[in-house]
């Protein structure tokens, strides 16, 4: 049987975690210049990682095409739950915000508000909750142009200092979920490797930053 999978999300959490893998002792040198190669071992332990962008990590562990996964809570919320979350990891901490600009409010009209958004369903949960009736426009990047484009009254992303909000005008106005990296596992991998998972689960909380 080969030994673990688990996927790590590129980009805005790549660093925190092999910092972290490092932190537990785990030789990441293939994971440091992975070159061309997508499969990446751990030499010191049957583990091998996979970098991936962070809905493929959960379409990967879903499909139990590797056991387990590191992710940010805003990919969980938006892109389903069914797997195990099992480690809040405490790095990538972030929120995410309906934000407005600050010459326009936002809730102070009968007129049916659009608002712009990498998070759809995220920002339709959180709208409908509150029985408001808002037209949700999916934007791919730079959401914060929307509201300044004359094309949404709000945007629903995440914010971590609040500087690009800021930089363009606008202005938090409700919190809607607190995020960070989490640690999933395939559920059915977690019955077939308990022990090497429990292990690796208990070797990371151990390293895992205060939360
Ligand atoms: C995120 C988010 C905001 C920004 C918030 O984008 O969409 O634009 O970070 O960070 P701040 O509060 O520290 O300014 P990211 O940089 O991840 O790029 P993306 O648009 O490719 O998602």
């Amino acid at each position: 049987m080969r030994g673990l999978r688990i996927a790590l999300t590129k980009g805005r959490l790549e660093k925190k975690t092999i910092a972290l893998l490092q932190r537990c002792g785990y030789d990441c040198t293939d994971l440091c210049q992975p070159g061309r190669r997508l499969i990446l071992p751990v030499r010191n332990a049957e583990i091998d990682v996979v970098l991936a962008k962070a809905p493929d990590v959960i379409t990967y562990v879903e499909h139990g095409v590797v056991e387990m996964g590191v992710v940010g809570k805003d990919t969980i919320l938006e892109n389903g739950q069914s797997f195990f979350e099992v480690l809040d990891l405490g790095f990538g901490r972030c929120r995410f915000a309906l934000a407005a600009r600050e010459d326009e409010p936002f809730f102070d009209t009968y007129r049916r508000r659009r608002v712009a958004t990498k998070y759809p369903n995220v920002a339709r949960q959180y709208f409908s909750k509150r029985g408001l009736d808002v037209e949700i426009i999916r934007i791919e990047g730079s959401v914060e142009l929307s509201p300044l484009l004359g094309l949404a009254d709000g945007i629903v992303d995440i914010v971590e200092t609040g500087e690009t909000l800021r930089a363009n005008g606008l202005t938090p106005i409700a919190d809607i979920a607190e995020v960070s990296a989490r640690l999933i596992v395939n559920v059915a991998a977690m019955k077939l490797h308990k022990k090497a998972i429990v292990h690796l689960i208990d070797t990371l909380q151990k390293h895992r930053e205060e939360t």
